[in-house]
């Protein structure tokens, strides 16, 4: 949520008021003063004071889910049911919606928050947000298909891929088995590597996307809430504003 919205809603004022007291160098996040109205925060996760205030105030939900094959990533949809659905009713809340997207045969970690902000920021290309894929295909994979992958893979539409690291975990002539690391998100992504170097995806699972694991303990279908660890190690995708912050001294 934005700072000014933010201190707007804790009853500091009028937006206008709040402005004058960011202005005045009165507002900090986690000990900067920041200067920036718009800076996207969050007090679940960051130290907010005004003066000697701390701000209470709890704002987003976030959410790790093990996704699930046949359901779609989207918040609704006409013939399938989507990943919101899976939430318990209690849990659902306006504003809520997946980051990233996995296709509808693809399990594993989906992010689910209402902070879109956050969302944008961990799919900005320039941010290289790490993914981890575990993949299995219908035919055997060398050190010449790593290598491929390490240089960058081009699609037969001349689309050019980042460099990715392919790890083997075994493979034989009918069946591979590997580890994927991208720090992209390209429209079937994963599906289409695999198919420039001429091999069919038959499996595929994301494990994590930037410092987020997934939770082996959940099963296919089951969420839970983001830890503190976990929201912490999020807070860098905060801090998109560094420019008009100011260090306290
Ligand atoms: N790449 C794909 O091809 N599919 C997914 O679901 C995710 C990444």
């Amino acid at each position: 949520m934005r700072l000014d919205k933010l201190l707007e809603q804790e009853k500091l004022g009028s937006r206008r008021k709040v402005k004058a007291l960011i202005r005045s160098k009165q507002v900090r996040v986690d000990g900067r003063i920041i200067l920036d109205e718009s800076l996207n925060v969050d007090a679940t996760l960051q130290e907010i004071f005004v003066g000697t205030k701390k701000i209470q105030h709890k704002t987003h939900v976030y959410y790790m889910l093990n996704k699930p094959q046949g359901v779609v990533t989207a918040v609704k949809d006409a013939h399938y049911q989507t990943v919101i659905d899976l939430l318990d009713e209690s849990d659902q809340r306006i504003g809520l919606y997946p980051i990233g997207r996995l296709d509808r045969d693809t399990e594993g970690l989906l992010l689910i928050t209402d902070n879109g902000q956050l969302g944008y920021q961990l799919l900005l290309p320039h941010k290289k947000v790490s993914k981890r894929y575990e993949v299995i295909v219908n035919a055997e994979l060398t050190t010449a298909d790593c290598a491929a992958f390490a240089q960058g893979i081009v699609f037969s539409d001349g689309t050019k891929c980042k460099k990715a690291e392919l790890t083997i975990l075994s493979s034989n002539k009918d069946k591979s088995h590997v580890y994927l690391d991208i720090t992209e998100g390209k429209f079937h992504q994963v599906k289409k590597m695999f198919l420039s170097v001429d091999k069919k995806v038959i499996y595929l699972k994301r494990l994590s996307m930037g410092p987020i694991k997934l939770d082996t303990s959940l099963a296919l279908g089951e969420y839970r809430s983001l830890n503190q660890e976990e929201l912490q190690s999020l807070l860098p995708y905060f801090t998109a504003h560094k420019k008009r912050e100011e260090r306290v001294t």
